[in-house]
């Protein structure tokens, strides 16, 4: 297995959605994961948009931004026959490799209480966990 990162572009956008359900991650098809509105994203310069391929396959992709002071880890995602074999950490690391490059020194990523996987998988990473925050939101519509 030989994997490649590259930047995803919205060829990859139908390839993407199959990676998101075949790794049970919930995606907003009908909000902000529409093709129109990760075309959008895709190129946008808060945007490190990233695929892991196997042999042409996309196995793997991670959707980065950061917002001028803070990057984020958004939507990480390996196939789960690709499991287990360091991609995911491949490309958390290309990420905040860029985002080093923008002079950014915090990363950070939320996830959902019942994720014990991903929460595993980020302490082995390096990150820190901080149960003193709660995360709020104000949603325009219900699927944005
Ligand atoms: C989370 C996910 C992306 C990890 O991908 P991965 O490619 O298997 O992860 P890696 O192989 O790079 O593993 C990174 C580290 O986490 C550990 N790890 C990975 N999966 C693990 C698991 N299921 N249980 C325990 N540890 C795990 C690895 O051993 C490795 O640690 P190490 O370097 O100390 O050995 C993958 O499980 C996935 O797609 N899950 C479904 C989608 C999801 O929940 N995404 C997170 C959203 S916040």
């Amino acid at each position: 297995m030989v994997v490649n990162i590259r930047n995803l572009t919205i060829d990859d956008y139908e390839a993407l959605c199959a990676l998101w359900e075949e790794a049970m991650l919930p995606y907003r098809p009908n909000g902000r994961d529409t093709r129109k509105n990760i075309a959008a994203q895709i190129d946008g310069e808060c945007s490190i948009y990233l695929a892991a391929e196997d042999n042409g396959r996309l196995v793997g992709a991670v959707l980065g931004t950061h917002d001028g002071r803070k990057g984020w880890i958004n939507r990480l995602a390996v196939a789960p026959d690709h499991q287990r074999r360091g991609i995911a950490a491949l490309l958390v690391q290309e990420v905040e490799q860029r985002l080093i490059d923008l002079g950014i020194e915090i990363f950070a990523c939320q996830i959902e209480d019942w994720n014990d996987t991903s929460m595993t998988v980020f302490d082995r990473l390096g990150y820190t966990r901080h149960d003193d925050i709660i995360y709020f939101t104000k949603r325009l519509r219900p699927d944005v």
